[in-house]
């Protein structure tokens, strides 16, 4: 083929992503050293995701969004749905600094309002049964008000248990018994003001949660045993689940409520099934799923989804588990953990996050002459664990070959990194010393961090962004 032939193909590529509905992404914060708001927005652009999912509307992440283009999903956390059920005022001014002020002054393409984040996790014990609803109630009458109504929905994020089917297969799906009334009211309110329900869809928690999950049914090129129902064959958990819900929903009258799957992803850490490989497997697999715009068997047709998640959070809450900070299809510091084609791309490939800048290459590890049993070991050793981050050391994680010494070396060093490499951060007594030789071994890396960002502008890196390969929608 010679080149003219060359250029005409990669021209009639171009645009082929056009006609499927892009691929959102979950944007979370909770980390100790998160990347500078514009390093994240150009790593979103470059990378063609065009929509964004946020856990809560923090104004440098917002501005940063700002003129993007990129359609923003702002959150209300569960902490806050008290005062916006119980105060209109406080809607009102909610939805005044963090959504009008942002569309008017900032340009940022906001769409959605997400009022709580999976606020009815039985892990919560019914302590936002009674808020939510009011808080979506009044938060949408504060955009009705600030005439934003058409442009801006509410929704309510839930997680996937808040319905279950009584025969174990899609037709079988209703909301859950104690909170089916209130599944209704909302679900009712939510079809009549145009707003979608948004679900989140973990096939890796049901596998963690439960030795007898058939694996393969994780994935969507496994080879299990199809669930039959009724004659439509389920070939992975993904349809299944979103089905039950498409059922749950037709058979209460929302028939045709819009679906948005708010999370789903895989981690790469933290847990025996939380690898690269899996997270690989999974999220291509999902991708390449929803690429044709095939849908499932009850709701054909293009799946609105946000993966989760964009960046690994080293800050996030470990009481779901050990993989609760590594979700991301990036490390926290822009790295790709693995190749994913999001489809998003001419190149098909992840493109990095740019700009980055380090602290210094040393690390503090145990000192070679220190024995392991040092009375100081094992109270330094639970001390930086609990200040800082040992959620990759444990059986079948990434850190999980090491020996005695790696493991303490691990600790000390993940402590001392979280403090911004303070000299006092590595005297752990007669244990530790400070090293400028690399301790990552295999798949263990020893992280070093990035610089800390104090937001406002005097961080902003000067853009020079070249969107050329970015396939957009037009
Ligand atoms: C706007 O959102 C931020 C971040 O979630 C929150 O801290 C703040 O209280 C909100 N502003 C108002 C007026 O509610
Ligand atoms: C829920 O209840 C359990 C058992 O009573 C308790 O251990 C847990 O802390 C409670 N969780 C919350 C979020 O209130
Ligand atoms: C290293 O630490 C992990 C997690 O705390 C533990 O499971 C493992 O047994 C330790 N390895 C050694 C050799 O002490
Ligand atoms: C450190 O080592 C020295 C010399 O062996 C010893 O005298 C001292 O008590 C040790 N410190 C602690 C806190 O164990």
């Amino acid at each position: 083929m010679g080149w003219f032939s060359v250029a005409i193909t990669s021209i009639s590529l171009l645009c082929v992503v056009s006609t499927v509905s892009g691929i959102g992404a979950n944007w979370g914060t909770q980390a100790s050293h998160p990347l500078a708001p514009e390093t994240v927005v150009r790593l979103l652009r470059e990378n063609g995701i065009q929509k964004v999912k946020l856990f809560d509307a923090d104004y440098d992440t917002l501005r940063a969004l700002g003129k993007s283009n990129i359609e923003v999903m702002v959150g209300i956390p569960n902490d806050m749905l008290l005062s916006m059920a119980t105060s209109m005022k406080a809607a009102e001014k909610w939805v005044s600094k963090n959504v009008s002020t942002h569309i008017s002054t900032n340009n940022v393409n906001i769409r959605y309002v997400a009022v709580g984040n999976e606020p009815f996790l039985q892990t919560y014990n019914g302590s936002f049964l009674k808020t939510t609803f009011p808080a979506l109630q009044n938060v949408q009458s504060a955009l009705v008000k600030a005439g934003l109504s058409n442009q801006v929905k509410v929704t309510v994020p839930l997680n996937a248990d808040v319905y279950e089917s009584s025969t174990g297969v899609p037709s079988g799906g209703d909301f859950r018994a104690d909170i089916h009334d209130l599944m209704l009211t909302i679900v009712k309110f939510l079809s009549d003001s145009g707003s979608p329900f948004t679900v989140n869809i973990y096939p890796f928690i049901s596998l963690y949660s439960d030795p007898n999950f058939p694996v393969e049914y994780a994935f969507f090129d496994g080879n299990a045993t199809p669930v039959n129902d009724g004659g439509t064959s389920y070939y992975n958990m993904f349809d299944a689940n979103y089905d039950t819900l498409a059922y749950s929903l037709q058979k209460n009258g929302f028939g045709n409520l819009p679906i948005i799957v708010g999370e789903i992803g895989w981690p790469t850490d933290g847990d025996r099934n939380a690898n690269v490989e899996y997270a690989q497997r999974f999220n291509q697999g999902f991708m390449s799923h929803i690429s044709g715009g095939k849908g499932t068997p009850m709701r054909p047709g293009p799946i609105d989804a946000y993966l989760f998640s964009l960046i690994d959070e080293d800050s996030k809450s470990i009481d779901p588990g050990n993989f609760e900070r590594h979700w991301g299809i990036f490390t926290f510091d822009g790295r790709a953990k693995y190749s994913l084609n999001l489809g998003t791309m001419n190149s098909g490939v992840l493109v990095e996050g740019k700009n980055v800048r380090y602290q210094e290459r040393k690390w503090c590890v145990m000192k070679s002459s220190a024995k392991i049993d040092d009375p100081n070991v094992a109270p330094s050793v639970s001390y930086a664990c609990g200040l800082a981050d040992c959620t990759s050391l444990g059986y079948g994680t990434s850190c999980g070959g090491m020996d005695a010494r790696g493991n303490i070396s691990y600790a000390l060093n993940s402590y001392y990194q979280r403090q911004n490499q303070l000299d006092s951060a590595c005297k752990f007594e007669n244990i530790s010393t400070i090293t400028k030789t690399d301790p990552s071994t295999g798949t263990c890396r020893f992280e070093i961090m990035i610089e800390p960002y104090y937001g406002g502008t005097e961080h902003m890196i000067p853009e020079s962004m070249d969107f050329s390969q970015v396939c957009r929608r037009s």
